[in-house]
């Protein structure tokens, strides 16, 4: 593949990109799933909930040949390297990792939270230990693509523990990227705003659905970009952020705290 720009293509050329994608059970990543297998990729579907994993993967491949499904936590270390190594058993390759796996504390204050740095290892340290089992393989093929799924919140500082998260993996993926350019590795970043999923069930916000988001990974996809923010909107969110941030005081307070349940200490449900 051609290291500067260009579609993610196996070198054998009948063979289609083999895609592992965290997070598939449910939300923006079940949303890429279904995206990535219209437009006939390969994939391997990780996440924790077996039986959502499996229905999916069945759903959209009845032959098994295509979409496989690997139930995966990917705070563990045994779990992230069987997963890679599942993938490899099945497809010979890897072409592209989207790191997508996310969780934030969705009920009450982060400080209130029992284990509020579950954030931190779901949604940095995973990608960065997913990432770092990868690349020798993408190296050595010189092709890949390692895509993760940031945030607006990433941008515009929200929720202390959620916003550390996404801040540190977005520092992570625009440093990878340079660290890699020439490799035929690329690195890109999707930054949502909020769209209609599990996570954000709670949030009494107008929100499109998740599909949108799984179009700009498809689009990164045939065309790597360093960051991409979507829904569009948002992108005049983030240059206000950036030049008024008293402003961005006011819509966090005003716009996205007030609308958010506030009440309970804990998750506890989903942890
Ligand atoms: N929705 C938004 O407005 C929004 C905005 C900006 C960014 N994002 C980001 O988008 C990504 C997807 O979130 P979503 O909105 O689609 O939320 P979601 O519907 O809650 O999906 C989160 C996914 O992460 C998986 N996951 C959580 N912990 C995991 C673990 N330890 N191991 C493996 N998988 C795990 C969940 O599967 P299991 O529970 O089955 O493990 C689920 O598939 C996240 O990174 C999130 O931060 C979302």
């Amino acid at each position: 593949m051609n290291a500067s720009a260009g579609p993610v293509l196996p070198t054998h050329p009948t063979a289609r990109p083999v895609v592992v994608l965290t997070g598939a059970s449910s939300g923006i990543g079940r949303a890429t799933a279904e995206e990535l297998a219209d437009l006939g990729y390969a994939l391997v579907l990780a996440a924790r909930r077996e039986g959502e994993l499996h229905a999916l993967a069945r759903r959209l491949d009845p032959s098994g040949a295509r979409v496989i499904a690997v139930p995966t936590d990917v705070t563990d270390d045994a779990s992230r390297r069987a997963l890679l190594a599942a993938a490899q058993a099945h497809f010979g390759r890897i072409d592209v990792l989207v790191n997508n796996a996310g969780v934030t504390v969705e009920r009450g204050w982060w400080w209130n939270d029992a284990d509020p740095l579950r954030v931190l290892r779901v949604n940095l340290e995973a990608p960065v230990e997913l990432t770092r089992l990868l690349l020798p393989a993408l190296r050595a093929q010189g092709s890949g693509h390692i895509v993760n799924i940031g945030s607006v919140a990433g941008l515009a500082a929200t929720n202390g523990i959620y916003s550390a998260s996404k801040f540190g993996l977005r520092g992570f993926s625009l440093a990878l990227r340079r660290e890699l350019l020439g490799s035929g590795v690329h690195v890109s970043l999707v930054a949502p705003g909020f769209v209609k999923s599990e996570m954000t069930a709670r949030a009494r916000l107008p929100m499109p659905g998740p599909e949108v988001v799984a179009r700009a990974v498809a689009a990164v996809l045939l065309r790597p970009r360093a960051e991409t923010v979507v829904p569009a909107p948002y992108r005049a969110l983030v240059w206000l952020e950036r030049h008024f941030p008293a402003l961005g005081d006011w819509v966090v307070q005003r716009l996205i705290w007030r609308r958010y349940d506030h009440s309970g200490a804990s998750d506890a449900a989903r942890r």
